[in-house]
């Protein structure tokens, strides 16, 4: 399967995708064909330029309006072809052209246990809830935030001293959980395909 994966930030997620695909080409059951991010200067664009990827930017500043970037969005990921489209760490909600064209192959990735704690500050928000256990979540997009059907989730236990610096240890520590949940669905998606009905999604 033709993977394009799209980022906003570190990139980590990305790196352990393209680590799983270096390790196994073949048995992995997908490759990333191009990596495409909102902003430029982010270490998830470096990291796809070091294995040799195309990359796109798309900045929301550059387009009149929220519906021409969407519509530049979609046409430069789909110049790309994807079967699958990843969101690891991509931090903007995709217009209504960008799901036509890949609802039903889009993914994301959320750090919480989804229905809780959506939005742009899912740790965070579970650390000041009081939450015991959180997590990660890999879901289908939909025209909600953070609203599609689950594919798999990954629990993480808080910590009483994660309250000290904001979450950020906490984060990494879902984030260490979110790569391999990650690297382990797409795999699972490309090699095996997949059912979507309703919510309910099996892979085959
Ligand atoms: C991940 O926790 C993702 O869920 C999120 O931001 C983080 C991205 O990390 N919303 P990275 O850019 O993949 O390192």
């Amino acid at each position: 399967a033709r993977l394009v994966v799209l980022v906003s930030g570190s990139g980590t997620n990305l790196q352990a995708l393209l680590d799983a695909v270096a390790a196994d080409p073949r048995g992995y059951g997908a490759r990333i064909v191009a990596v495409g991010a909102d902003r430029d200067s982010i270490a998830g664009l470096e990291r796809a330029e070091r294995a040799g990827l195309p990359t796109f930017v798309c900045r929301v500043r550059d387009h009149a309006t929220r519906e021409e970037w969407d519509a530049a969005l979609t046409e430069a990921t789909a110049a790309y072809e994807p079967d699958l489209v990843v969101s690891a760490g991509f931090m903007k909600i995709v217009g209504k052209r960008f799901l036509a064209r890949f609802g039903g192959r889009f993914i994301n990735t959320h750090p919480a246990l989804l229905p809780s704690f959506p939005g742009a500050h899912g740790v965070r928000d579970a650390l000041a809830y009081g939450a015991k256990v959180t997590g990660c979540t890999v879901h289908f997009v939909d025209d909600g935030v953070d609203t599609g059907p689950v594919i798999a989730q990954g629990v993480v236990e808080v910590r009483d001293e994660d309250h000290e610096d904001g979450g950020v240890a906490l984060h990494e520590r879902i984030k260490d959980v979110e790569r391999r949940l990650l690297v382990d669905v797409v795999g699972r998606l490309a090699r095996h395909g997949y059912r979507i009905e309703g919510r309910k999604v099996t892979i085959q």
